[in-house]
């Protein structure tokens, strides 16, 4: 099938007691037993089924949603999470441990480097924030000890891109898991795992999820790999709320029409910043002036929705924009279907330290935009006169 009748009809799991058409909502904390033999079988791991919605396969709702997601990215398998940290979170605790060593894109979502700089460090595993784009970088920081490769791409607020089949193909050699953070692009544009990657993971409550109704994570790859993650996911109880399950599952139905229309929406409005005499540089993979461009066009079929630039006049005037935005909306997160703007130096990446910061490039005066569905004469029109007053 191709990818938008996998998005409509992947994973569906419609219930033949009653004839639902749609996947139900199975909103039930516990699962009953025909016996008690029965139960203690599922615990036992004898038996497939259900037995408590915190318990790996979760619900049916769990179970389709990871179908669905898994055929998505061409994985074997998936896990859900309540959120897309508790997803990363279950990968670090359950693939490392104390004195192995971890390779981070040094350019991550916020809360992304706060896992890793300060609780992996406190649980003895050194991590090493590295400048991915460059490949001699990642190859410099490579110890005996490298047992995991994660990677965002493109970064969240940045937009730096890395080359991930050729990381991959480090990690390979020493023998360390690649992981990479695939929200920006999703899989309608880049396929991790076909470029090498073990592990993909997303937060669900960007373009998943799509209509910033729901908060959700998931983990995919290989089968071996997913059940490896079974005791952290069982014992550290990150579970995705059923409802949530079922939102993702009605989301990603239209996840291909949405993320043609955020990158099509999305390339005008970077054309439309590039030419404004109040923008100082825009970052979006798909302008030629990106400095990833080449590995962009390589590696993904579309480029997404998530647009940096850098306003001159720095943050007082970015402050100004948006303060001065009708219809784009000021506030975190992205990958809705409305169009979002923020200021990841105070908002997204305000807990890293200042001094980090301007060394990954989230300068003060750097807004970045996740471009919605809208048409984009109006997004334009918006910006156009929210500039002016600039
Ligand atoms: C790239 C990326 N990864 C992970 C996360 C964390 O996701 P969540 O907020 O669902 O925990 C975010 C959140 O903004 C993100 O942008």
């Amino acid at each position: 099938m191709k990818f938008g009748t996998q998005c409509v009809h992947a994973g569906e799991a419609s219930d033949h007691s009653y004839g639902s058409h749609i996947t139900p909502i199975y909103q039930t904390s516990t699962f009953v037993f025909d016996n008690a033999e029965q139960g203690a079988a599922r615990f036992a791991g004898e038996e497939e089924g259900y037995t408590y919605a915190r318990i790996v396969p979760n619900t049916p709702t769990h179970a389709a949603l990871v179908d669905k997601i898994a055929a998505l990215e061409g994985a074997e398998t998936g896990q859900t999470f309540s959120s897309g940290m508790a997803a990363i979170t279950a990968v670090a605790l359950s693939q490392l441990e104390r004195g192995d060593h971890l390779i981070s894109t040094d350019v991550v979502y916020g809360s992304t480097y706060g896992l890793f700089a300060s609780i992996l460090t406190r649980f003895g595993i050194e991590v090493s924030f590295v400048d991915t784009s460059y490949l001699e970088k990642v190859r410099n920081s490579l110890r005996k000890n490298t047992k995991m490769i994660f990677l965002e791409t493109p970064a969240n607020p940045t937009m730096t891109v890395c080359d991930i089949e050729a990381i991959c193909e480090i990690a390979r050699e020493i023998d360390a898991l690649s992981v990479v953070d695939n929200t920006f692009a999703t899989p309608r544009f880049q396929r991790a795992l076909k470029l090498g990657a073990d592990v993909v993971v997303h937060s669900c409550t960007k373009y998943v999820g799509g209509h910033a109704d729901l908060l959700g994570g998931v983990v995919v790859g290989r089968k071996e790999f997913v059940e490896s993650m079974i005791p952290v996911v069982n014992y550290t109880g990150g579970t995705m709320g059923t409802h949530e399950a079922w939102l993702c599952i009605r989301g990603l139905k239209t996840l291909h029409l949405r993320m043609e229309k955020h990158a099509s929406n999305a390339m005008k409005v970077a054309e439309f910043l590039e030419g404004r005499p109040e923008i100082e540089w825009v970052r979006y993979p798909g302008l030629t002036s990106h400095p990833q461009y080449e590995i962009a066009k390589k590696q993904m079929s579309g480029f997404g929705g998530m647009i940096a630039f850098g306003i001159k006049g720095g943050i007082d005037a970015g402050r100004k924009l948006m303060n001065s935005v009708e219809l784009c909306t000021l506030t975190v997160s992205l990958g809705s279907v409305d169009t979002l703007i923020q200021h990841p130096a105070s908002m997204t990446h305000a807990n890293v330290p200042g001094e980090v910061r301007t060394k990954m490039g989230i300068t003060n005066g750097l807004v970045r935009l996740s471009v919605g569905i809208e048409e984009p004469e109006d997004i334009i029109a918006d910006l156009d006169q929210a500039l002016k007053k600039v």
